[in-house]
């Protein structure tokens, strides 16, 4: 594959260069949904599959970009002078709002660029290819500038492009996990002080299989902004009496006892999953750790019953996907994972189990919503960074 993106790239920028080659991660979040930003823990992991960029500097102030995963679009041009925000730029809004993230920090970029994306992670389906898409770009202009922006600020910067820039209000979450992952470990990140802790993840026995529900994520967007609205409200009339930041500083019982602060009913629920679902997080890490894989399923189960009841981002299709995963034996634990609304399911599932798991759930889920479904066992991964031995990576 390595040659014959090489190969891509030669013939469609019309050059004889030889690319560097950078590659960013997608993630899953195995617990901790919709804690990010209100200032929860979260214990996502990289994965295997991801973005890769191979870039060639140019001799003028343009970047011309084009992605093997939007073919139609053609390449998309702009100059170093222009880097505001153009609807018609569609994907390449990404790595511009990265570009402009960096020229606003005062880093020199001289040179324009020729940029070939590839993806192989599938769009819109919640494992953050567009966050990968910005750390790939970060990585990038970061190694051609020489600016040496730690992986943590090239996270924050990223974020940054993704509030600001594309609009999307998301925490920090998919762009840390996908900078700072790691092989054979998820992290366990507070999202409130950045302090994380790596946590192997030794599955001898067991794999991790994404199950898409191939739902388009309709509304997603602003959806998810509601949700934040609706924590934020939540919040301030907690504040009224307690003394908080976060939803995230709350414990169950202190929750309980103030919970009737909050007058909106959705609210309160909203709230109340946003605290349980940051101390189940911060529960299931420390099972992890002591081995208690059947009590680590369990609360991932539980966090999915709370995404679906109390916070309500699931929807027909993930509960189909869910409860069809939780109907099949050597099954650990099941979850929807990332924004919701659409998108894939992660499970824990003993190897011996995966044959049947992915035949009778595909039938289950099928059965239920008339739904292709697609099913990805993934390989933990490591963060975004430069390939230098492309050779053997891609
Ligand atoms: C999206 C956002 C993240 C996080 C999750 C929900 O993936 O980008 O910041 O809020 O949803 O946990």
């Amino acid at each position: 594959m390595s040659q014959d993106l090489k190969n891509s790239f030669q013939t469609i920028f019309d050059t004889s260069g030889s690319p560097r080659t950078f590659f960013a991660p997608g993630r899953v979040n195995l617990i901790g949904e919709h804690t990010d930003y209100n200032g929860g823990h979260v214990f996502p992991c990289a994965l295997s599959i991801g973005t890769y960029a191979l870039a060639e500097e140019r001799e003028d102030r343009k970047f011309r970009m084009y992605s093997l995963n939007f073919e139609n679009k053609g390449v998309i041009e702009f100059s170093l002078d222009d880097l505001s925000y153009e609807e018609a730029h569609d994907w390449a809004n990404y790595p511009k709002g990265v570009i402009k993230e960096f020229a606003d920090r005062g880093i020199s970029i001289k040179k324009g660029m020729n940029v070939l994306f590839y993806g192989n992670i599938p769009n819109g389906a919640g494992l953050s290819s567009s966050a990968s898409i910005e750390l790939a770009s970060a990585v990038l202009v970061n190694a051609f500038t020489n600016a040496d922006l730690p992986m943590i600020e090239m996270v924050k910067l990223s974020q940054h492009a993704e509030n600001e820039y594309i609009g999307v209000k998301s925490g920090i979450m998919d762009q840390f996990a996908i900078g700072m992952g790691k092989d054979q470990a998820a992290v366990l990140l507070n999202c409130q002080t950045l302090e994380y802790q790596y946590s192997p993840l030794e599955l001898p026995y067991s794999v991790i299989v994404i199950a898409n529900t191939n739902k388009r994520r309709t509304l997603a967007d602003s959806k998810y902004n509601e949700r934040r609205e609706e924590c934020e409200r939540a919040l301030k009339q907690l504040q009224s009496e307690l003394s908080i930041e976060y939803l995230g500083d709350l414990s169950e019982e202190a929750f309980l006892q103030h919970q009737h602060l909050i007058t909106n009913e959705t609210d309160r629920k909203r709230a109340r999953h946003a605290v349980l679902e940051n101390q189940r997080t911060i529960k299931a890490v420390q099972l992890l750790r002591a081995g208690d894989m059947e009590g680590f399923g369990k609360l991932m189960n539980e966090s999915h019953i709370s995404l679906r009841d109390d916070y309500e981002v699931t929807g027909e299709e993930l509960d189909a996907m869910a409860e069809a995963a939780w109907n099949e034996e050597g099954v650990i634990g099941s979850r929807m994972t990332g924004a919701g609304f659409g998108g894939c399911t992660v499970s824990i599932v003993k190897k011996s189990a995966v044959p049947s798991f992915l035949e009778n759930v595909k039938k289950q889920y099928k059965k239920k919503t008339a739904l292709e479904p697609e099913f990805y066992v993934v390989e933990v991964g490591s963060g975004a960074r430069e390939l230098t031995d492309d050779m053997e990576e891609l």
